[in-house]
């Protein structure tokens, strides 16, 4: 908070103004000075305004981008050609979970890539095995997927197996064909008593899927017909027949929902992109009763809300066994920003999984999935949990003071939890006004649904970066009110 707007928001006496600090980081052995980045055409040079002029004449307009073309980076900072330098708070969007240029995947990857890249699931390879395996016994550790921490207790036959994808999109496409052929199995030995003779596919009618608002699971064209949002949805019509929406949280309209011909219901424990908005243990308790009751698998996307991002592996790693998933699905940090998928299925489904069922050309390369081992085995480790948890309580308690702050504009605290957070605010303008001023002060933030703007930090940010971006966030914020 500078001083002068500490000032300024003093005048407003009904709000507690943020503390007055001497430099933009309160605390800590590391501080940050101010950064200015001015983003009008006189303060960059015609090279690097032409440089973005001749990018947006080839690449497609997916997105509105601003006029920054990111070069490297180190840690939580990035910079770009003209050495303008920001704390990046979007992470690559949850995916950089060891931050930038880190140096041990640097050296595994260079080592790996001269050894062997890829060589197709025709056969096997040295390290698609190694993280199956870890991934199944961290969850087992960890909890998660129908195993109490430990493993000890779990709900369920058998273990777990993996499947690689590219992308987070393509594992929820997996996961729901997964639930298809099991569902349409377990449909065919019912209707022949347990017999389990030949029944046709196509004669199935356990196919349905059932989907919530504000879920974000990926922009395939299954992926998209769970994620229903009229903007990505309406001009790529018609979608994959077969999806029932429910409200987010909506006990009993799920239950009005639900019936024999649901095969599959995915749901994001914390939603990210919709606005970072949690499931109440009494909404998954109900997923998981009603899913028991009619045969339906139960899918939990995990990419955005998992694998530490929380402080836990997973964001359900803490609920009880009667709230828990059949298959997870998780992407974003699996290899610290090398894309790489993946669907961790129980046994008792992955049995429905034949030769043929499925495939992929890359997915689970030995180079994605080497890389993706180290980074597993490096988030996993008590070090960086403990540092998970702890720099999510120090952030929480910077989020928590802004609503005191900011009354007329944070109405209520940061929504989300460990380092997958979103701040609401009433004006729905002010998210993409805040981001835009955050970036001229040197911090990337990201949006999230209509009324929030994101943190999803890199997991290994330090304290005195929190300090920072959450100081140029109360700054922006002191110089909105103060205009209104
Ligand atoms: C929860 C969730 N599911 C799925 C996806 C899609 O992942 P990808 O962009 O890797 O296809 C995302 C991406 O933001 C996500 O947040």
């Amino acid at each position: 908070m500078s001083r002068v707007t500490g000032r300024l928001l003093s005048r407003h006496s009904r709000v507690m103004t943020p503390p007055i600090r001497r430099c933009m980081a309160s605390k800590a052995s590391t501080s940050y000075a101010a950064i200015t980045h001015p983003e009008d055409n006189a303060s960059l040079s015609e090279a690097y305004l032409s440089k973005i002029a001749s990018h947006s004449a080839y690449l497609t307009n997916t997105y509105a981008r601003p006029p920054l073309i990111l070069s490297h980076g180190k840690g939580s900072w990035v910079y770009d050609a003209i050495g303008r330098k920001y704390l990046d708070f979007s992470a690559g969007i949850a995916v950089n979970a060891l931050g930038h240029g880190d140096e041990e995947v640097a050296q595994l990857a260079g080592e790996q890539a001269g050894r062997m890249i890829h060589t197709s699931n025709v056969w096997y390879n040295e390290w698609a095995g190694e993280l199956a395996k870890l991934l199944v016994e961290t969850t087992v550790q960890h909890g998660g997927l129908g195993f109490a921490a430990g493993g000890k207790e779990k709900r369920g036959e058998g273990g777990a197996k993996v499947f690689f994808s590219n992308s987070g999109t393509e594992a929820n496409e997996g996961a729901m064909k997964f639930a298809r052929k099991y569902g349409k199995e377990r449909w065919a030995a019912e209707m022949t008593n347990g017999v389990g003779a030949a029944r046709k596919w196509e004669d199935s009618t356990k196919t349905r899927v059932i989907h919530f608002t504000n879920a974000f699971h990926g922009r395939t064209m299954g992926s998209l017909s769970a994620t229903a949002n009229p903007k990505y949805q309406l001009p790529f019509t018609p979608l994959i027949p077969g999806f029932d929406l429910v409200k987010y949280n909506d006990v009993d309209g799920f239950r009005a929902t639900i019936n024999e011909d649901t095969c599959a219901v995915i749901v994001e424990p914390i939603q990210g992109e919709g606005g970072v908005f949690e499931g109440s243990i009494e909404f998954f308790k109900t997923l998981r009763k009603e899913c028991d009751r009619v045969g339906a698998v139960l899918i939990f996307d995990e990419i955005q809300c998992g694998l530490f991002r929380t402080g836990n592996m997973w964001a359900h790693s803490s609920f009880p066994l009667d709230c828990q998933p059949d298959i997870i699905t998780m992407a974003k940090p699996l290899a610290n920003g090398f894309p790489i998928g993946a669907i961790l299925v129980r046994d008792y489904i992955a049995q429905s999984i034949t030769p043929g069922s499925h495939g992929t050309t890359f997915g689970g390369s030995v180079f994605a999935t080497r890389l993706a081992h180290h980074v597993l085995t490096r988030l996993s480790s008590p070090t960086l949990t403990g540092h998970i948890r702890s720099i999510g309580s120090h952030l929480d308690s910077r989020l928590s003071k802004l609503p005191s702050y900011f009354p007329d504009m944070v109405k209520e605290p940061a929504r989300g939890r460990g380092l997958i957070r979103g701040i609401p605010f009433v004006d729905h303008s002010v998210p993409a006004k805040l981001i835009d001023e955050a970036r001229r002060r040197g911090v990337l933030l990201l949006t999230a649904g209509k009324d929030a703007v994101r943190l999803v930090p890199s997991l290994n940010v330090e304290r005195a970066e929190v300090d920072f971006a959450m100081d140029v966030i109360e700054s922006v914020l002191g110089t909105m009110q103060s205009k209104n």
